[in-house]
C-alpha cells in the first residue's frame, strides 16, 4: 500500500478511559509538536450525546487532567481542540452510519478509522461503515485489543474486518510495540555486532521476561473477569517481547520483513500438552494485602463475587528451533504484585572452565538485563576482582555495567506509546502493528494452555497482594536450578 497521510482520523470509542487517558493525550501531543499533518479533522464518536462544542469542552478536561504539566500550553490545547468534532453513534444500530458519513464528510484525502470499541460491536460497526462506503481504498482501520479471546473468535473478528478491510489496510494495536525501549530491542541485537554471536542456545542459559504491576481491576471487572493475565498480557504483550527477543536478524526495518520473523518465532512456540500444564504454568490470584503501603482488597472482594480468573501467571515456554534448542523462556506477569516492573532478562551460559575454583574465586554466569519500565536501562551483570592483595583468595563479584537511556537520552522527551502509533497509523505505517497470522499463532499457542487447564481442572493458588505471586512461580524455575531475576 503506499504510504500516505490522511486528512482525517475517526476515534470510536472517543469519551472512554483509553481515550481520556491515552488516545486524546497522544494526539495532542503529536500536535503540540507539529506532528500531525496540518489539515487533520480528528471526529470523535460514542453513544454520549455530544456535539462538537461539548466534545471540546470534555477533552479540554481530560487534556488536563491527564497530561504532564510541563506538556500543557494554553495556545497549543486551544488549537487542538479546533481539530475536533464528535457525531454521536450507536454501532450497534444501523441508522447510526448515514450521520457519521455526512459528518465526516469527503474522505478522498484519506481517512484513518480507530475502533476503540467492545469487540462485540466489531461486526456491526463493519457492516455499518460498509453500508455508507467509509470502507474504500483510501481507509484504514485500527483495532484495539482484545481481539478475540480465543482462536476461534480471533478468526471470526478477523472475517469480520477483512470483509471490508484488507490486511494492507488493518492496524493491530499491541501498545508495547510502541513503547521506545521495546523497539530498542532491535537496536540492541541488531544494531550491535557483539550480543548477536552469542544470542543462542549455546550462549543462553535462560531468559526471563516479567510484567509485574501494581495495580489491581481498576473498574475494568466486566472486561478483565473474563479475560485472566493470560488472555490480557501473556497473548499479546509477553509474546511480542518473546518475538523480538528470539527472531532471527530481519533483512530489512520494514512491514514484510520484521513481522515475518516475529510470525515465524510464534509458530515455532512449542504448544503445552495437557499433561505438562501442571508442570509448566502457575497460575494465581491476589488476596489482600499492601502494595507500596498501602492495603488493598483481594480480587473476589473487589470483584463482588468469587471467580476463578487467574491475576498472576507464569508459563515456561520453548521456541523450537535450531537457534533456541533447550533455551527455557520462563514469563510471568501479575497484577498486586510487589513493585511494578517490565524487564527481560538474558542469563547467558557459565565460562566452559572456571580458573578461578582453586583460589576461591566464584564466578556467577553473565545476565543482560533490559528494563523496561518504569526506569529503562540496560544493564550488563559482568565478573570484576575485587581490588585486595588476595591473600586469602581471589574475591570476584558481579557488577553492573549501567546504560541508562533514562539518562543518556535525558534531553528528549519520552513519548506515550501511542503517539508512536497514532501516527504510524495516520501515516500508513504497519510494521509496529500486529499482522494476523501473528495474532493466529498467538492464540493458537495460548489456546493449549488454556485446554490443560481445564483438563487438569487447575485453579489460581492465592498470593497475598504486595508479593511476587504464588510460591509455585518460584518453584517454576528452581525446579531447572532457575532463580526469578527479582532485584
Ligand atoms: C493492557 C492490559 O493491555 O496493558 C492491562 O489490558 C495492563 O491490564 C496494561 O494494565 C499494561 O500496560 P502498561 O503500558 O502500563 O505496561
Amino acid at each position: 500500500m503506499k504510504r500516505s497521510p490522511v486528512s482525517k482520523l475517526l476515534l470510536f470509542g472517543a469519551t472512554g478511559d483509553l481515550a481520556q487517558r491515552m488516545l486524546l493525550p497522544s494526539l495532542y501531543g503529536l500536535h503540540a509538536d507539529g506532528l500531525l499533518p496540518a489539515d487533520l479533522a480528528i471526529f470523535g464518536s460514542a453513544r454520549a450525546d455530544h456535539d462538537d462544542a461539548h466534545f471540546r469542552t470534555f477533552v479540554g478536561k481530560a487534556l488536563d487532567e491527564f497530561l504532564a504539566a510541563d506538556r500543557k500550553d494554553k495556545a497549543q490545547i486551544a488549537s487542538f481542540l479546533e481539530r475536533l468534532y464528535f457525531q454521536p453513534a450507536d454501532l450497534s444500530d444501523p441508522a447510526s452510519f448515514k450521520p457519521l458519513a455526512d459528518k465526516v464528510g469527503d474522505i478522498s484525502g484519506g481517512l484513518a478509522i480507530y475502533l476503540s470499541t467492545a469487540p462485540s460491536l466489531f461486526e456491526s460497526a463493519v457492516e455499518g461503515l460498509r453500508s455508507v462506503e467509509l470502507t474504500g481504498e483510501t481507509v484504514r482501520i485500527a483495532l484495539e485489543k482484545p481481539l478475540g479471546y480465543d482462536l476461534a473468535s480471533s478468526r471470526e473478528i478477523n472475517d469480520t474486518v477483512a470483509r471490508a478491510f484488507p490486511e494492507e489496510r488493518t492496524f493491530r494495536i499491541d501498545h508495547y510495540l510502541g513503547k521506545e525501549t521495546v523497539q530498542n530491542i532491535l537496536a540492541l541485537r541488531f544494531g550491535n555486532s557483539f550480543f548477536e554471536p552469542v544470542w543462542n542456545a549455546q550462549g543462553i542459559d535462560n531468559i526471563q521476561i516479567t510484567v509485574a504491576e501494581t495495580v489491581g481491576l481498576e473498574d475494568r471487572a466486566g472486561y478483565y473477569d473474563g479475560a485472566g493475565a493470560l488472555r490480557d498480557m501473556v497473548a499479546n504483550h509477553i509474546l511480542q517481547l518473546v518475538a523480538l527477543i528470539a527472531m532471527e536478524p530481519p533483512a530489512r526495518y520494514d512491514m514484510t520483513d520484521v513481522r515475518d520473523e516475529k510470525a515465524k518465532v510464534f509458530r515455532s512456540l512449542r504448544l503445552i500438552a495437557p499433561e505438562c500444564a501442571t508442570r509448566d504454568t502457575v497460575i494465581g490470584q491476589y488476596n489482600g494485602g499492601a502494595v507500596k503501603g498501602e492495603i488493598v482488597k483481594g480480587y473476589d472482594e473487589e470483584l463482588g463475587r468469587d471467580s476463578n480468573t487467574e491475576t498472576f501467571v507464569a508459563v515456561k515456554a520453548h521456541v523450537d528451533n535450531w537457534r533456541w534448542q533447550g533455551v527455557p523462556f520462563y514469563l510471568r506477569t501479575g497484577k498486586r504484585m510487589a513493585v511494578r516492573r517490565s524487564e527481560i532478562a538474558i542469563q547467558f551460559k557459565p565460562v566452559p572452565h572456571s580458573m578461578f575454583s582453586g583460589r576461591g574465586g566464584i564466578l556467577q554466569p553473565n545476565t543482560l538485563v533490559i528494563r523496561l519500565q518504569p526506569e529503562e536501562y540496560i544493564q550488563m551483570l559482568v565478573m570484576a576482582k575485587e581490588p585486595g592483595l588476595d591473600r586469602e583468595g581471589v574475591r570476584l563479584r558481579e557488577v553492573p555495567l549501567n546504560l541508562s537511556m533514562d539518562a543518556e537520552f535525558a534531553g528528549t522527551r519520552r513519548r506515550i506509546a501511542y503517539e508512536r502509533l497514532l501516527l504510524d497509523l495516520i501515516e500508513g505505517d504497519q510494521t509496529l502493528f500486529v499482522r494476523r497470522d501473528e495474532v493466529e499463532a498467538q492464540w493458537t499457542w495460548i489456546d493449549a494452555i488454556r485446554a490443560g487447564w481445564a483438563a487438569n481442572d487447575m485453579k489460581p493458588k492465592h498470593y497475598a497482594s504486595g508479593t511476587w505471586g504464588p510460591a509455585a512461580s518460584i518453584a517454576l524455575t528452581e525446579r531447572d536450578g532457575v532463580t526469578w531475576q527479582d532485584d
